[in-house]
C-alpha cells in the first residue's frame, strides 16, 4: 500500500521502499501513548471477512490547549470504495470525543484528492478553508482543504 504511487499521490511522502515501510510501521506500532500534544494514535484496519489488513487510520494530537486533533487515513487501492476509511475514521473520532476529551477534530487534504474530501464530507465534517497554493510539495504548489467537526456537533449528529 505504501509503495503504491497512486496512494502516495497526495501524501507528503514519495512511495516508500520495503525498508522505509518497515521503519514507518515500527514507529507507528511504538506510538501507543496518548499522553501529551504531538502524540499519535494509529490503528491498522483489518477486514473482518478476510482477516487482511486493508488500511490504516491515525489521530494526531495537535494541541493540548485547544483540545484539537487531526484525523488521517490511507487504504489499499484493492479495498477502496467499500466505506472502510469512513467507518474506521468514525470510530477513531468517536474515541477522540468520548474518551480523549478532544473538542475539535480536523481533516486536511489536497484540493484535488476527491476521495479524501468525500470521506471528510461523509463523516459530517464542515469545509472551513480552501488554502490556495499554500504548500510546495513534490515540485509543485499544492492547495489544501481544511475540514472540521466539534465535539457537540458530533454528539448531536449521533443521538
Ligand atoms: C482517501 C481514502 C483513504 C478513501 O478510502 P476508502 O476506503 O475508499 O473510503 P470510503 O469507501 O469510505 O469513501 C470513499 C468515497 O470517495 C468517493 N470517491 C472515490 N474517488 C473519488 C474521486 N476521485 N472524487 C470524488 N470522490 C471519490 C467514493 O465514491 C466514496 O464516496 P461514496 O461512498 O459517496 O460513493 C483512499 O482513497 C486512499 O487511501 N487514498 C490514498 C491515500 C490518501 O490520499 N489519503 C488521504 C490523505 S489526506
Amino acid at each position: 500500500m505504501r509503495s503504491d504511487a497512486e496512494v502516495a499521490r497526495y501524501l507528503y511522502e514519495e512511495p516508500l521502499s520495503p525498508e522505509q515501510t518497515r521503519d514507518s510501521l515500527a514507529r507507528k506500532m511504538a506510538a501507543t501513548q496518548w499522553t501529551s500534544e504531538g502524540d499519535w494514535l494509529g490503528a491498522a484496519v483489518v477486514e473482518r471477512a478476510s482477516g487482511l489488513t486493508v488500511g490504516d487510520v491515525a489521530l494526531h494530537w495537535l494541541s493540548e490547549r485547544d483540545r484539537t486533533a487531526e484525523i488521517g487515513f490511507i487504504f489499499d487501492p484493492r479495498w477502496q470504495g467499500n466505506g472502510y476509511a469512513t467507518e474506521a475514521a468514525r470510530t477513531l473520532i468517536d474515541w477522540a470525543f468520548t474518551a480523549a476529551g478532544i473538542h475539535r477534530v480536523i481533516g486536511r487534504t489536497e484540493a484535488r484528492n476527491g476521495a479524501s474530501e468525500r470521506v471528510l464530507q461523509k463523516l459530517g465534517m464542515r469545509r472551513e478553508a480552501h488554502l490556495v497554493e499554500n504548500e510546495w510539495v513534490k515540485g509543485e504548489w499544492q492547495s489544501e482543504l481544511v475540514y472540521a467537526v466539534l465535539d457537540r456537533e458530533w454528539a448531536s449528529a449521533r443521538p
